[in-house]
C-alpha cells in the first residue's frame, strides 16, 4: 500500500484523489492547505486522516511515502526538492517547472535522493495515446513526418493560469500538450518559428511551427479565444486524428492502412474515460515506486527536460505582433 500526501486543495487535487482513492494499492494519509479552513474541508470531504498548513509537519510524517505536488507552476521545483531532500517520492502537476533549468535541479535531486520524481503528463497513460503511440510506433503510418494540435478556449484561463507571479503562461499551462505530443511522434525540434500576444508580461496566446529538418509540427494554444481541441498525427501512409479533446481524449480516426480507410471510412480506436482520466497514470506512478524505479520510461527526466527545454525556447523566441 503506497501512502500519499497531497499537497494542494485547488481544482486538480478535487479531480485526482477520487481517482487515487480507487486504487487498491494506494491510500491518502494527509493533505497540505495553505488555509486550515481549506485544508480540513479538503481532508473531511475524501477521508484523510490527517490536515495542515505546515509542509515541514507533512513532509516530517513517516507515513507518507510519496506527494503529489499541485500548487501552482512558480512552486514546484521548490516544495519538489524539499519533499526529495525530506526523502518522499514526488509526482508533480505539469509544467514540471517554469524552466528546465529549475526541471534539471528536480530530477537531480530525486537521482541525489534516491527517490522517483514524475511530471504528472496524464495523457501518456490515457490508454488511448498508448494504443496511438504503439501503432504509429510499429508503423501503422510508416515514417511519422508531422503533428498539428491545439488547444484553446476563451475561458477558465484567469488566475494562477495566467497570473506571472504564480508562473502563469498559457504556453506552459495549455501548450504543453501539442507540444508533448509532438515530441512523441518527433522528438526535440531543431529550429522553430513562434509567436504570442502577451498581456501584463503574461502571455494568454501563442502558435509555433517546430521543426526537424523537413518535417514539422503545427502546434497552437490560447486562454482568449477558441482553437480546434484535436491532434493529427501524419505519416507516409496517412492520418491519425484524436478527437477534441485531445489530451484527455477518448477516441481517434485512423485514416490509413488502405484507399476505404484514407478517404471512406476511417478505422475507429475507443478507450472510454474511466473516473476523470488519472488513474492510468497513478496506477503506473504506485507500480514504478514499488519496483524502486526512479523515473517511469513512458514519461522520464529526459523526455520532461526535452519538453521544458522546447517550451522555454518558444517562449522566448515568440515574436510579439502588433495588434
Ligand atoms: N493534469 C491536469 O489535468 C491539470 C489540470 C489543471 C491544472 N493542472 C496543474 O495543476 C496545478 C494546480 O492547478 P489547479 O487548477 O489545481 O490550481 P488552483 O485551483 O488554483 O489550486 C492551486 C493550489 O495551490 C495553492 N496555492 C496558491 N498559491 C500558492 C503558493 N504561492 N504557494 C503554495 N500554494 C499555493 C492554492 O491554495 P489556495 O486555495 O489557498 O489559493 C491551491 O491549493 C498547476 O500546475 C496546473 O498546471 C493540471
Amino acid at each position: 500500500m503506497l501512502r500519499w500526501g497531497i499537497i494542494g486543495t485547488g481544482d486538480i487535487s478535487e479531480k485526482l484523489v477520487p481517482d487515487l482513492t480507487a486504487l487498491p494499492d494506494a491510500t491518502v494519509t494527509a493533505v497540505w492547505g495553505r488555509s486550515t479552513d481549506r485544508a480540513d474541508h479538503f481532508a473531511r470531504g475524501y477521508g484523510i486522516p490527517f490536515s495542515t498548513v505546515s509542509l515541514d509537519e507533512l513532509l516530517a510524517r513517516v507515513d507518507v511515502d510519496v506527494v503529489y505536488i499541485a500548487t501552482p507552476a512558480q512552486t514546484h521545483a521548490e516544495i519538489a526538492v524539499t519533499a526529495l531532500a525530506a526523502g518522499k517520492h514526488v509526482l508533480i502537476e505539469k509544467p514540471i517547472a517554469t524552466s528546465a533549468q529549475d526541471a534539471e535541479r528536480v530530477y537531480s535531486a530525486a537521482r541525489a535522493a534516491g527517490r522517483f520524481a514524475m511530471e504528472a503528463m496524464w495523457m501518456r497513460f490515457n490508454p488511448l495515446h498508448v494504443e496511438v503511440i504503439d501503432r504509429v510506433r510499429d508503423g501503422l503510418l510508416g515514417e511519422a513526418h508531422s503533428v498539428r494540435a491545439s488547444f484553446g478556449t476563451p475561458f477558465q484561463a484567469r488566475g494562477r493560469v495566467l497570473t506571472p507571479a504564480q508562473g502563469g503562461s498559457i504556453l506552459r499551462d495549455r501548450g504543453i500538450y501539442p507540444v508533448t505530443l509532438a515530441h512523441w511522434f518527433l522528438g526535440e525540434p531543431t529550429s522553430l518559428a513562434a509567436s504570442g500576444v502577451f498581456e501584463d508580461g503574461t502571455d494568454v496566446d501563442g502558435h509555433a511551427t517546430i521543426e526537424y529538418g523537413s518535417d514539422f509540427a503545427q502546434l497552437a494554444w490560447s486562454g482568449i479565444r477558441f482553437l480546434d481541441l484535436s491532434a493529427t498525427i501524419s505519416g507516409e501512409r496517412g492520418w491519425i486524428t484524436i478527437a477534441p479533446m485531445f489530451w484527455a481524449g477518448s477516441r481517434a480516426r485512423v485514416h490509413a492502412g488502405s484507399v476505404e480507410r484514407i478517404f471512406g471510412t476511417p478505422e475507429v480506436i475507443e478507450h472510454p474515460r474511466q473516473g476523470n482520466g488519472y488513474g492510468p497514470m497513478l496506477a503506473a506512478v504506485t507500480d514504478a515506486i514499488g519496483r524502486g524505479s526512479l523515473e517511469h520510461h513512458w514519461h522520464t527526466h529526459a523526455d520532461s527536460l526535452a519538453i521544458t527545454r522546447t517550451l522555454d525556447a518558444v517562449l522566448s523566441g515568440m515574436s510579439r505582433p502588433a495588434t
